[in-house]
């Protein structure tokens, strides 16, 4: 099968054309990688060719040993993904130490896998490990309400969370282990990689001030809709804060216990870690 016949990818690209829609991907803003089944990979291996060179990763993934990343070209536009995807996506194979990779297929043009390509992939390996292998999507963009949250409120893991709970009633649910926050660092390198890795062994959102956000999960659905609902309820804290000084109420920390409590929550298997809670 072509490449571009694949389901799995037909439903990356179709991601990728969302986020630009919802403006999270201003010019080559934002990146987006798929670690891809065995039967993904066989389905499509036809179109491999492997002349391009080995290159180094930056940093050393040795649990993704011969694994194949679907992932968007460093400089690309999301915009463009949908129209020319063979010029803006590529198949990256990893080596057997988990070091070099090299491009099997697209990049038709010359390019590279994104320069954010070693946090996405330090970010697999954690995700891999502790999902036993669910998670295979990682989606990093620059969402306008959570970078402007990063401004406001202190760089904490605690007050990022409460403050994105509090908004939506639903969001507890969605993302209830809560979310990490990376203070401001250089892209692109393996510092911010690791400190991104970091934090996602026990959440599924890395925030990273003045700049963007990382989701983490198992489906590109999921994925994407974790940060559309970080996103909006990011927005509703920048909609609160524009128009009082103070919350006049809120969802308190009983609430939340209600919730855990509840049938509904019982049922959405929800546990909220006692930290995030007064
Ligand atoms: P790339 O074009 O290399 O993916 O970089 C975009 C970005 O968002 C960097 O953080
Ligand atoms: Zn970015």
């Amino acid at each position: 099968m072509k490449v571009l016949e694949a389901k799995i990818v037909r439903s990356f690209i179709q991601m990728c054309d969302d986020g630009w829609h919802q403006g999270w991907h201003e010019r080559n803003g934002g990146n987006a990688s798929y670690r891809m089944k065995e039967e993904e990979v066989a389905e499509v291996k036809e179109e491999f060719s492997y002349e391009r060179p080995w290159t180094p990763i930056g940093t050393s993934v040795p649990t993704l040993a011969g694994e194949y990343f679907l992932v968007t070209g460093s400089g690309k536009f999301f915009q463009n993904i949908i129209r020319d995807p063979e010029d803006s996506i590529c198949i990256a194979e990893i080596d057997d130490k988990g070091e070099n990779y090299r491009i099997v297929w697209g990049l038709v043009n010359g390019g590279k896998p994104t320069s954010e390509f070693p946090s996405h992939l330090m970010n697999h390996e954690v995700k891999k490990r502790v999902t036993n292998g669910a998670h295979r999507v990682i989606y990093h963009g620059h969402p306008v309400n959570v970078i402007a949250l990063t401004f406001i409120l202190p760089l904490e893991d605690k007050a990022f969370t409460r403050e994105l709970w509090e908004n939506m009633t639903e969001c507890p649910i969605v993302f209830q282990e809560g979310v990490g926050v990376v203070p401001w660092m250089v892209p692109g390198g393996r510092a911010i990689a690791v400190e991104t890795s970091k934090l996602m062994e026990q959440y599924n959102v890395a925030i990273w001030a003045h700049h963007g956000m990382f989701c983490s999960s198992d489906t590109f659905d999921n994925c994407f809709g974790l940060f559309h609902t970080v996103e909006k309820s990011a927005e509703i804290s920048i909609k609160i804060r524009s128009c009082v000084p103070k919350k006049r109420q809120t969802i308190t920390s009983d609430n939340f216990r209600e919730i855990e409590n509840d049938p509904l929550g019982k049922s959405f298997n929800v546990h909220l870690p006692e930290k995030f809670l007064d």
